[in-house]
Protein backbone atom coordinates (compact mmCIF):
# COMPACT_ATOMS: atom_id res chain seq x y z
CA UNK A 1 0.00 0.00 0.00
CA UNK A 2 1.33 3.33 -0.88
CA UNK A 3 0.76 6.86 0.51
CA UNK A 4 -2.08 7.83 -1.92
CA UNK A 5 -4.54 6.77 1.11
CA UNK A 6 -2.82 9.16 3.53
CA UNK A 7 -2.73 11.72 1.75
CA UNK A 8 -6.42 11.56 -0.05
CA UNK A 9 -7.18 10.94 3.78
CA UNK A 10 -5.94 15.06 4.16
CA UNK A 11 -8.57 17.89 5.14
CA UNK A 12 -9.52 19.40 1.61
CA UNK A 13 -10.08 22.60 3.33
CA UNK A 14 -5.88 22.39 3.68
CA UNK A 15 -4.40 23.73 7.04
CA UNK A 16 -4.52 27.69 7.93
CA UNK A 17 -0.75 27.99 8.40
CA UNK A 18 2.65 26.37 7.22
CA UNK A 19 2.77 22.81 8.30
CA UNK A 20 6.27 23.46 10.28
CA UNK A 21 4.52 25.80 12.69
CA UNK A 22 1.82 23.44 13.70
CA UNK A 23 5.11 20.99 13.85
CA UNK A 24 6.87 23.33 16.14
CA UNK A 25 3.92 23.59 18.53
CA UNK A 26 3.25 20.37 17.99
CA UNK A 27 6.55 19.89 20.07
CA UNK A 28 6.44 22.90 22.63
CA UNK A 29 3.05 22.08 23.66
CA UNK A 30 3.24 17.98 23.75
CA UNK A 31 5.50 18.70 26.53
CA UNK A 32 3.53 20.83 28.70
CA UNK A 33 1.35 18.02 28.53
CA UNK A 34 4.26 15.50 29.58
CA UNK A 35 5.47 17.43 32.29
CA UNK A 36 2.06 17.61 33.86
CA UNK A 37 1.16 13.51 33.32
CA UNK A 38 4.94 13.28 34.61
CA UNK A 39 4.48 15.66 37.63
CA UNK A 40 1.52 14.00 38.72
CA UNK A 41 2.54 10.26 38.16
CA UNK A 42 5.35 11.25 40.21
CA UNK A 43 3.79 13.03 42.97
CA UNK A 44 0.81 10.71 43.13
CA UNK A 45 2.82 7.73 43.64
CA UNK A 46 5.20 9.17 46.01
CA UNK A 47 1.93 10.47 48.25
CA UNK A 48 0.92 6.87 48.43
CA UNK A 49 4.08 5.71 50.17
CA UNK A 50 3.62 8.79 52.28
CA UNK A 51 0.04 7.97 53.45
CA UNK A 52 1.41 5.42 55.18
CA UNK A 53 3.79 7.15 56.93
CA UNK A 54 2.34 10.14 57.74
CA UNK A 55 0.60 9.23 60.92
CA UNK A 56 4.22 8.45 62.48
CA UNK A 57 6.78 10.91 61.01
CA UNK A 58 6.83 14.77 61.42
CA UNK A 59 8.52 15.19 57.87
CA UNK A 60 5.69 13.33 56.12
CA UNK A 61 3.23 14.93 58.09
CA UNK A 62 3.78 17.91 56.01
CA UNK A 63 5.20 16.91 53.11
CA UNK A 64 2.13 14.91 52.36
CA UNK A 65 -0.79 16.90 51.91
CA UNK A 66 1.22 18.75 49.34
CA UNK A 67 2.10 15.65 47.03
CA UNK A 68 -1.58 15.08 47.08
CA UNK A 69 -2.46 18.55 46.25
CA UNK A 70 0.59 18.92 43.77
CA UNK A 71 -0.95 15.38 41.99
CA UNK A 72 -4.19 16.95 42.31
CA UNK A 73 -3.57 20.30 40.24
CA UNK A 74 -1.59 18.68 38.15
CA UNK A 75 -4.16 16.01 36.81
CA UNK A 76 -5.82 19.20 35.73
CA UNK A 77 -3.17 20.64 34.00
CA UNK A 78 -2.53 17.71 32.26
CA UNK A 79 -5.68 16.93 30.78
CA UNK A 80 -6.13 20.80 29.78
CA UNK A 81 -2.66 20.64 28.53
CA UNK A 82 -3.39 17.82 26.61
CA UNK A 83 -6.02 19.61 24.40
CA UNK A 84 -3.59 21.44 22.82
CA UNK A 85 -0.94 18.75 20.90
CA UNK A 86 -4.32 16.78 19.95
CA UNK A 87 -5.39 19.53 17.90
CA UNK A 88 -2.18 20.04 16.45
CA UNK A 89 -2.04 16.29 15.99
CA UNK A 90 -5.23 16.48 13.99
CA UNK A 91 -4.33 19.41 11.98
CA UNK A 92 -0.81 17.96 10.35
CA UNK A 93 -1.07 14.12 10.78
CA UNK A 94 -5.35 13.52 10.75
CA UNK A 95 -5.06 10.55 8.78
CA UNK A 96 -3.33 8.93 11.72
CA UNK A 97 -4.87 10.38 14.42
CA UNK A 98 -8.44 9.58 13.32
CA UNK A 99 -7.71 6.07 12.21
CA UNK A 100 -6.33 5.52 15.82
CA UNK A 101 -9.78 6.51 16.81
CA UNK A 102 -11.44 4.67 15.16
CA UNK A 103 -9.80 1.27 15.04
CA UNK A 104 -9.74 2.51 19.10
CA UNK A 105 -13.28 3.68 18.97
CA UNK A 106 -13.95 1.66 22.27
CA UNK A 107 -10.76 2.67 24.39
CA UNK A 108 -11.19 6.45 23.61
CA UNK A 109 -15.02 5.69 25.24
CA UNK A 110 -13.40 3.90 28.18
CA UNK A 111 -10.65 5.92 28.32
CA UNK A 112 -12.89 9.94 28.97
CA UNK A 113 -14.87 7.02 31.62
CA UNK A 114 -11.89 6.07 33.05
CA UNK A 115 -10.27 9.17 33.60
CA UNK A 116 -13.77 11.02 34.88
CA UNK A 117 -13.54 8.08 37.76
CA UNK A 118 -9.57 8.44 38.81
CA UNK A 119 -10.10 12.07 39.41
CA UNK A 120 -13.35 11.47 41.42
CA UNK A 121 -11.83 8.68 43.27
CA UNK A 122 -8.59 10.93 43.93
CA UNK A 123 -10.88 13.71 45.39
CA UNK A 124 -12.50 10.67 47.65
CA UNK A 125 -8.30 9.54 48.47
CA UNK A 126 -7.69 13.98 49.00
CA UNK A 127 -10.52 14.05 51.75
CA UNK A 128 -9.69 10.61 53.21
CA UNK A 129 -6.70 11.41 53.62
CA UNK A 130 -7.17 15.27 55.15
CA UNK A 131 -9.83 14.28 57.65
CA UNK A 132 -7.80 11.56 58.76
CA UNK A 133 -4.79 13.11 58.75
CA UNK A 134 -3.22 10.29 56.99
CA UNK A 135 -4.37 6.96 54.97
CA UNK A 136 -6.88 6.83 51.97
CA UNK A 137 -4.27 4.62 50.51
CA UNK A 138 -6.62 2.35 49.03
CA UNK A 139 -8.70 4.05 47.01
CA UNK A 140 -5.44 6.21 46.07
CA UNK A 141 -4.31 3.11 45.08
CA UNK A 142 -7.13 2.32 42.77
CA UNK A 143 -7.43 5.69 41.28
CA UNK A 144 -3.32 5.98 40.65
CA UNK A 145 -4.17 2.61 38.57
CA UNK A 146 -6.48 3.75 36.52
CA UNK A 147 -4.76 6.81 35.97
CA UNK A 148 -1.60 5.04 34.75
CA UNK A 149 -4.00 3.05 32.34
CA UNK A 150 -5.62 6.35 31.04
CA UNK A 151 -1.55 6.68 30.34
CA UNK A 152 -1.49 3.38 28.96
CA UNK A 153 -4.65 3.85 26.19
CA UNK A 154 -3.11 7.36 25.84
CA UNK A 155 0.12 5.57 24.26
CA UNK A 156 -2.08 2.60 22.88
CA UNK A 157 -3.38 5.81 20.36
CA UNK A 158 -0.41 7.45 19.89
CA UNK A 159 1.75 3.39 18.47
CA UNK A 160 -1.22 3.03 16.34
CA UNK A 161 -1.54 6.58 14.95
CA UNK A 162 2.10 6.16 13.65
CA UNK A 163 1.73 1.67 12.67
CA UNK A 164 1.34 1.77 8.78
CA UNK A 165 -1.69 1.36 6.67
CA UNK A 166 -1.33 -2.24 6.12
CA UNK A 167 -0.88 -2.97 10.16
CA UNK A 168 -3.90 -0.55 10.26
CA UNK A 169 -5.79 -3.00 7.77
CA UNK A 170 -4.29 -6.11 9.52
CA UNK A 171 -6.19 -4.30 13.04
CA UNK A 172 -9.21 -3.70 10.89
CA UNK A 173 -9.93 -7.05 9.02
CA UNK A 174 -7.66 -9.52 10.58
CA UNK A 175 -7.40 -12.88 8.46
CA UNK A 176 -10.22 -11.06 6.07
CA UNK A 177 -12.62 -10.83 8.66
CA UNK A 178 -13.85 -6.67 9.52
CA UNK A 179 -13.47 -5.96 13.45
CA UNK A 180 -15.71 -2.98 14.59
CA UNK A 181 -15.38 -3.91 18.11
CA UNK A 182 -13.00 -0.66 18.17
CA UNK A 183 -10.64 -2.82 20.98
CA UNK A 184 -7.44 -2.54 18.91
CA UNK A 185 -4.95 -2.50 21.53
CA UNK A 186 -0.90 -2.22 20.76
CA UNK A 187 2.03 -0.97 22.63
CA UNK A 188 5.76 -0.59 22.32
CA UNK A 189 6.96 -1.68 26.16
CA UNK A 190 10.17 0.16 25.58
CA UNK A 191 8.87 3.61 24.63
CA UNK A 192 6.15 3.54 27.23
CA UNK A 193 8.52 2.38 29.80
CA UNK A 194 10.88 5.03 28.92
CA UNK A 195 8.06 7.68 29.01
CA UNK A 196 6.89 6.26 32.00
CA UNK A 197 9.63 6.30 33.79
CA UNK A 198 10.76 10.38 33.24
CA UNK A 199 8.41 10.74 36.88
CA UNK A 200 10.98 9.53 38.51
CA UNK A 201 12.95 12.30 37.93
CA UNK A 202 10.55 14.97 37.48
CA UNK A 203 9.37 14.28 40.93
CA UNK A 204 13.21 14.51 42.05
CA UNK A 205 13.59 17.65 40.55
CA UNK A 206 10.01 18.96 41.72
CA UNK A 207 11.36 18.03 45.29
CA UNK A 208 14.42 19.60 44.75
CA UNK A 209 12.61 22.92 44.05
CA UNK A 210 10.00 22.48 46.82
CA UNK A 211 12.79 21.90 49.51
CA UNK A 212 14.22 25.40 48.13
CA UNK A 213 11.09 26.89 47.99
CA UNK A 214 10.25 26.29 51.66
CA UNK A 215 13.84 26.66 52.90
CA UNK A 216 13.40 30.47 53.21
CA UNK A 217 10.31 30.04 55.34
CA UNK A 218 10.50 29.72 59.21
CA UNK A 219 7.88 27.71 59.42
CA UNK A 220 9.38 24.82 58.09
CA UNK A 221 12.49 23.47 60.09
CA UNK A 222 15.88 22.87 59.01
CA UNK A 223 14.98 19.15 58.97
CA UNK A 224 12.31 18.90 57.19
CA UNK A 225 14.25 21.06 54.46
CA UNK A 226 16.93 18.65 54.20
CA UNK A 227 14.82 15.45 54.21
CA UNK A 228 13.13 16.80 51.26
CA UNK A 229 16.23 17.68 49.54
CA UNK A 230 17.67 14.49 50.26
CA UNK A 231 14.54 12.55 48.94
CA UNK A 232 14.83 15.12 45.92
CA UNK A 233 18.17 14.22 45.05
CA UNK A 234 17.57 10.40 45.33
CA UNK A 235 14.85 10.33 42.83
CA UNK A 236 16.36 12.90 40.58
CA UNK A 237 19.47 10.93 40.39
CA UNK A 238 18.03 7.52 40.63
CA UNK A 239 15.25 8.50 38.45
CA UNK A 240 17.53 10.57 35.57
CA UNK A 241 19.77 7.23 35.33
CA UNK A 242 17.09 4.74 34.58
CA UNK A 243 15.56 6.97 32.23
CA UNK A 244 18.95 7.22 30.21
CA UNK A 245 19.58 3.43 29.82
CA UNK A 246 15.78 3.16 28.75
CA UNK A 247 15.89 6.22 25.90
CA UNK A 248 19.32 4.47 24.56
CA UNK A 249 17.64 0.67 24.53
CA UNK A 250 14.69 2.87 22.91
CA UNK A 251 16.96 4.51 20.36
CA UNK A 252 18.45 1.75 19.64
CA UNK A 253 14.99 0.28 18.69
CA UNK A 254 14.32 3.35 16.32
CA UNK A 255 17.86 3.30 14.68
CA UNK A 256 18.16 6.70 15.98
CA UNK A 257 21.06 6.44 18.44
CA UNK A 258 23.63 8.10 16.03
CA UNK A 259 20.85 10.53 15.48
CA UNK A 260 21.99 14.33 16.24
CA UNK A 261 19.03 14.94 17.94
CA UNK A 262 19.45 11.56 20.28
CA UNK A 263 22.78 12.39 20.79
CA UNK A 264 22.16 15.74 21.68
CA UNK A 265 19.31 14.60 24.33
CA UNK A 266 21.87 12.24 25.87
CA UNK A 267 23.84 15.25 26.06
CA UNK A 268 21.47 17.35 27.74
CA UNK A 269 20.13 14.40 30.14
CA UNK A 270 23.98 14.28 31.76
CA UNK A 271 23.93 17.80 32.07
CA UNK A 272 20.91 17.27 34.03
CA UNK A 273 22.08 14.73 36.04
CA UNK A 274 25.19 16.82 37.23
CA UNK A 275 23.21 20.12 37.60
CA UNK A 276 20.82 17.51 40.04
CA UNK A 277 23.91 16.17 41.47
CA UNK A 278 25.84 19.49 42.32
CA UNK A 279 24.00 22.79 41.98
CA UNK A 280 22.65 23.95 45.00
CA UNK A 281 19.92 26.22 43.15
CA UNK A 282 17.19 23.99 41.77
CA UNK A 283 15.20 26.40 39.76
CA UNK A 284 18.20 26.79 37.37
CA UNK A 285 18.14 22.82 36.99
CA UNK A 286 14.28 23.20 36.61
CA UNK A 287 15.07 25.49 33.02
CA UNK A 288 17.32 22.92 32.01
CA UNK A 289 14.46 20.41 32.06
CA UNK A 290 12.31 22.61 30.21
CA UNK A 291 15.04 22.12 27.17
CA UNK A 292 15.40 18.04 27.75
CA UNK A 293 11.55 17.79 27.79
CA UNK A 294 11.39 19.71 24.43
CA UNK A 295 14.33 17.53 23.13
CA UNK A 296 12.17 14.43 23.98
CA UNK A 297 9.42 15.71 22.46
CA UNK A 298 11.11 16.15 19.66
CA UNK A 299 12.41 12.61 19.17
CA UNK A 300 8.85 11.84 19.10
CA UNK A 301 8.15 14.16 16.74
CA UNK A 302 11.40 12.91 14.64
CA UNK A 303 10.02 9.14 14.82
CA UNK A 304 6.56 10.13 13.70
CA UNK A 305 8.13 12.11 10.88
CA UNK A 306 10.45 9.42 9.83
CA UNK A 307 8.19 6.92 9.51
CA UNK A 308 5.21 8.80 7.60
CA UNK A 309 7.34 10.37 4.76
CA UNK A 310 8.78 7.17 4.83
CA UNK A 311 5.40 6.06 3.81
CA UNK A 312 5.45 8.39 1.43
CA UNK A 313 3.02 11.02 3.59
CA UNK A 314 4.34 14.83 2.39
CA UNK A 315 3.64 16.67 5.60
CA UNK A 316 5.54 19.88 4.34
CA UNK A 317 3.50 19.68 1.35
CA UNK A 318 0.12 19.48 3.10
CA UNK A 319 -2.21 22.39 0.74
CA UNK A 320 -1.98 25.62 2.70
CA UNK A 321 -4.94 27.45 2.84
CA UNK A 322 -3.25 30.94 4.20
CA UNK A 323 -5.62 32.61 6.55
CA UNK A 324 -3.43 34.92 8.49
CA UNK A 325 -6.52 36.25 11.10
CA UNK A 326 -7.29 33.24 12.28
CA UNK A 327 -3.40 33.03 12.85
CA UNK A 328 -2.98 36.12 14.38
CA UNK A 329 -6.22 35.73 17.15
CA UNK A 330 -5.05 32.14 17.97
CA UNK A 331 -1.42 33.61 18.57
CA UNK A 332 -2.12 36.86 20.37
CA UNK A 333 -4.75 34.73 22.80
CA UNK A 334 -1.97 31.95 23.06
CA UNK A 335 1.18 34.34 23.68
CA UNK A 336 -0.23 37.86 24.78
CA UNK A 337 -3.33 36.76 27.03
CA UNK A 338 -2.17 33.30 28.11
CA UNK A 339 0.98 34.63 28.83
CA UNK A 340 0.14 37.32 30.59
CA UNK A 341 -2.60 35.62 32.39
CA UNK A 342 -0.72 32.67 33.49
CA UNK A 343 2.21 35.30 35.23
CA UNK A 344 -0.34 36.90 37.18
CA UNK A 345 -1.84 33.19 38.11
CA UNK A 346 1.85 32.30 39.41
CA UNK A 347 2.89 35.79 40.65
CA UNK A 348 -0.04 35.25 43.23
CA UNK A 349 0.90 31.62 43.93
CA UNK A 350 4.24 32.36 44.47
CA UNK A 351 3.20 35.09 47.50
CA UNK A 352 0.76 32.78 48.77
CA UNK A 353 3.18 30.29 49.28
CA UNK A 354 5.67 32.69 51.06
CA UNK A 355 3.49 34.30 53.53
CA UNK A 356 4.71 33.13 56.99
CA UNK A 357 2.26 31.21 59.71
CA UNK A 358 -1.30 31.02 57.75
CA UNK A 359 -1.21 34.71 57.08
CA UNK A 360 -3.61 35.43 54.17
CA UNK A 361 -2.45 37.47 50.93
CA UNK A 362 -4.11 40.70 50.27
CA UNK A 363 -3.34 41.62 46.57
CA UNK A 364 -4.12 44.98 46.30
CA UNK A 365 -1.02 45.41 48.84
CA UNK A 366 1.26 44.10 46.38
CA UNK A 367 2.03 46.30 42.90
CA UNK A 368 3.33 43.52 41.29
CA UNK A 369 -0.03 41.53 41.74
CA UNK A 370 -2.32 44.50 41.15
CA UNK A 371 -0.54 45.69 38.17
CA UNK A 372 -0.48 41.81 36.54
CA UNK A 373 -3.96 41.49 38.01
CA UNK A 374 -5.39 44.44 35.97
CA UNK A 375 -3.56 43.98 32.72
CA UNK A 376 -4.90 40.51 32.42
CA UNK A 377 -8.57 41.54 33.04
CA UNK A 378 -8.28 44.30 30.50
CA UNK A 379 -6.63 42.42 27.88
CA UNK A 380 -9.51 39.74 28.67
CA UNK A 381 -12.45 42.15 28.10
CA UNK A 382 -10.26 43.33 25.36
CA UNK A 383 -10.10 39.75 23.81
CA UNK A 384 -14.23 39.00 24.50
CA UNK A 385 -14.62 42.02 22.60
CA UNK A 386 -12.58 41.37 19.27
CA UNK A 387 -13.30 37.98 19.54
CA UNK A 388 -17.32 38.01 19.50
CA UNK A 389 -17.33 41.24 17.35
CA UNK A 390 -15.06 39.54 14.93
CA UNK A 391 -17.52 36.09 14.99
CA UNK A 392 -20.69 38.52 14.20
CA UNK A 393 -18.92 40.27 11.41
CA UNK A 394 -17.98 37.05 9.75
CA UNK A 395 -21.66 35.65 10.55
CA UNK A 396 -23.57 38.20 9.33
CA UNK A 397 -21.17 39.04 5.97
CA UNK A 398 -21.77 35.04 4.96
CA UNK A 399 -25.39 35.11 5.56
CA UNK A 400 -26.45 38.39 4.84
C1 LIG B 1 -4.34 10.64 33.22
C2 LIG B 1 -4.45 10.97 32.00
C3 LIG B 1 -3.35 10.94 30.95
C4 LIG B 1 -2.14 10.33 30.97
C5 LIG B 1 -1.52 9.49 32.08
C6 LIG B 1 -1.51 10.63 29.70
C7 LIG B 1 -0.27 10.18 29.31
C8 LIG B 1 0.24 10.29 28.03
C9 LIG B 1 1.41 9.61 27.55
C10 LIG B 1 2.28 8.65 28.38
C11 LIG B 1 1.58 9.97 26.26
C12 LIG B 1 2.72 9.50 25.34
C13 LIG B 1 2.33 8.28 24.57
C14 LIG B 1 3.42 7.87 23.61
O1 LIG B 1 4.04 8.70 22.97
O2 LIG B 1 3.69 6.68 23.51
C15 LIG B 1 0.55 10.89 25.92
C16 LIG B 1 0.39 11.46 24.70
C17 LIG B 1 -0.62 12.33 24.41
N1 LIG B 1 -1.62 12.74 25.25
FE1 LIG B 1 -1.93 12.18 27.13
N2 LIG B 1 -2.32 11.44 28.97
C18 LIG B 1 -3.46 11.64 29.69
C19 LIG B 1 -4.54 12.40 29.35
C20 LIG B 1 -4.65 13.11 28.19
C21 LIG B 1 -5.77 13.94 27.83
C22 LIG B 1 -7.01 14.15 28.69
C23 LIG B 1 -5.48 14.46 26.60
C24 LIG B 1 -6.29 15.39 25.78
C25 LIG B 1 -7.09 16.29 26.23
C26 LIG B 1 -4.20 13.95 26.18
C27 LIG B 1 -3.57 14.23 25.00
C28 LIG B 1 -2.43 13.60 24.55
C29 LIG B 1 -1.91 13.76 23.20
C30 LIG B 1 -2.49 14.63 22.09
C31 LIG B 1 -0.78 12.95 23.11
C32 LIG B 1 0.12 12.77 21.89
C33 LIG B 1 -0.46 11.70 20.99
C34 LIG B 1 0.35 11.53 19.75
O3 LIG B 1 1.39 12.15 19.58
O4 LIG B 1 -0.04 10.73 18.89
N3 LIG B 1 -3.71 13.13 27.18
N4 LIG B 1 -0.27 11.07 27.03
Amino acid sequence: MDATILNVLRDPAGVPFFPVVFQGLYILTWALHAAFVLLALGSFGLSLYGSMKQKHDANWKVLNPHLIQTGKLSISLLILLGIAPLLFTQVIYDAGWYVANTLSGAWVFIFIYALIAAYLMFYWYYYANKRNGGGGTFIGLISFLIVVFCGILMHNFAVISISTPDQWMEMYAPGGVIDTSGLNLAWDIVRLAFLVSLAIPVLGIFLQNYSDFVSTKSDYSADFVSFTRKLGNKFAVIGLLISAVLFVLWMMQENLLMHPVSLATIVSVVILLIMAMFLKNSYITTLWLVVVALFISGIRELIRYNIMSGLGYDLYGYPVNLEIPTIAMFLSTFVILGFTGVAYILTMAWKVGKLENGATLDGTKSAAVTKLGNITLGLFVLWMLIYFAWGMIILFKNTL
